[in-house]
């Protein structure tokens, strides 16, 4: 077991033409699962590959339990990568494809070996796979290979990349599940990079989302879902997103309203919040869909569309450039209708013109 830290670490490729990892500082607790989560080309597998040690740091330092492990080859670090394509050799068996990183780094003797393999096989339900070769396969089953071939060698730390990405919807959630549980059961400390924005929240028990190269918040979901430190972070997280609405703001008696010049749009704060916002400047409000609901006074506005997601509606309002309601089935509008929205003061988001949320600047801090 061990915890991974890394220190300012930063990549550049293309002589700093491009910087995909930009100065990032993070601690993976031991026996933590933590989930790295943000769109394509933000620098998760960069991050992940410099952990690993496939990929040379321009700056920084990567610690692996009291290690600095900086400077040290793949082979050296005491880790096992799981990627989306498996990666396992094709003329190979299951059973060679898993024994192979035990005879590269271990000495064991081959009873040893296949005691080993056997166990692992066994963890991941494939015993009867281990003489099949990876074309006979499905691709879960290719996966839990490649997660048995990750355990045989009980690593300190689990490097996982998109590892369900090539998996259908349904397989891909009892994987989530299966990988949550080894690495309970195993203990082992585990950095799982995704661009869902929904595994990422289900899997971790903290997550930490890049953007452009840059760390933009890390928490327990649950704390970043509540508490988006800007408007990137709350969009991303979530589903369906944050609405966003570009606001200005004038004081109303104790507290503030924020009115969108252009649409129904407003609503006014008096709690903390009110505190933070400067009157007579623009802000940008988000409310999340799920918080949104149908009342009998509040912002009037026409419902554009209905869509039926099973328990829920989602109810496309005319407010700013698309707004969802998350409401029960129960509540079913018809298309064209007027109806009256709402939504409670705690339910808003303030960000200023930076996308720097009101309650990141130590109005309202995160409950860590
Ligand atoms: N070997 C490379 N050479 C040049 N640019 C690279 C290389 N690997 C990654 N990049 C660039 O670095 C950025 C981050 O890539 P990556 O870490 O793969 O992102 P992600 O895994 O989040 O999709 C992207 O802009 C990508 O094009
Ligand atoms: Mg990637």
């Amino acid at each position: 077991m061990a915890t991974v830290r890394l220190e300012s670490l930063r990549k550049e490729f293309d002589a700093g033409e491009v910087v995909a990892v930009d100065d990032v500082s993070l601690t993976v607790e031991d026996g933590e699962f933590l989930t790295v989560v943000g769109p394509s080309g933000c620098g998760k597998s960069t991050t992940l590959r410099m952990v690993a040690g496939l990929e040379r740091a321009t700056d920084g330092r990567v610690y692996i339990g009291d290690d600095d492990v900086t400077d040290l080859s793949a082979r050296k670090r005491d880790v096992a990568m799981v990627f989306q394509n498996y990666a396992l050799y094709p003329h190979k068996t299951v059973f060679e494809n898993m024994e192979f990183g035990l005879r590269m780094s271990t000495d064991l003797n081959k009873a040893e070996r296949r005691e080993k393999v056997e166990w692992a096989a066994e963890m991941m339900g494939i015993p009867e796979l281990l003489d099949d070769k990876p074309d006979q396969l499905s691709g879960g089953q290719k996966q839990r290979v490649a997660l048995g071939r990750a355990i045989v060698r009980e690593p300190d730390v689990f490097l996982f990349d998109e590892p369900l990405s090539n998996l259908d919807a349904k397989l891909r959630v009892e994987m989530r599940t299966e990988i949550q549980k080894l690495q309970d059961t195993l203990d082992i400390t585990a950095i799982y990079v995704t661009h869902d924005q929904e595994e990422a929240m289900t899997m971790g028990d903290r997550m930490a989302i890049l953007k452009d190269g840059v760390l933009q918040q890390v928490g327990p979901p649950k704390d970043i879902y509540r508490n988006p430190n800007n408007a990137f972070v709350g969009g991303f997280v979530g589903s369906p997103s944050m609405n966003f609405v570009d606001v200005e703001s004038t004081t109303a008696g104790d507290g503030v309203r924020l009115v969108d010049p252009d649409g129904p749009f407003e609503t006014t704060l008096s709690g903390p919040l009110a505190d933070a916002v400067e009157s007579g400047r623009d802000y940008t409000v988000g409310v999340r869909p799920e918080d949104v609901s149908v009342t009998n006074t509040g912002i009037e506005t026409t419902v554009e569309v209905v869509e039926p997601v099973g328990a829920d509606n989602y109810l496309y309002l005319d407010i700013d450039d698309g707004f969802i309601a998350r409401v029960g089935a129960a509540v079913e509008p018809s298309m064209g209708e007027t109806i009256r929205v709402g939504f409670e003061e705690s339910a808003v988001h303030v960000f200023d013109t930076d996308g720097v949320s009101l309650r990141d600047r130590g109005l309202q801090t995160a409950t860590a």
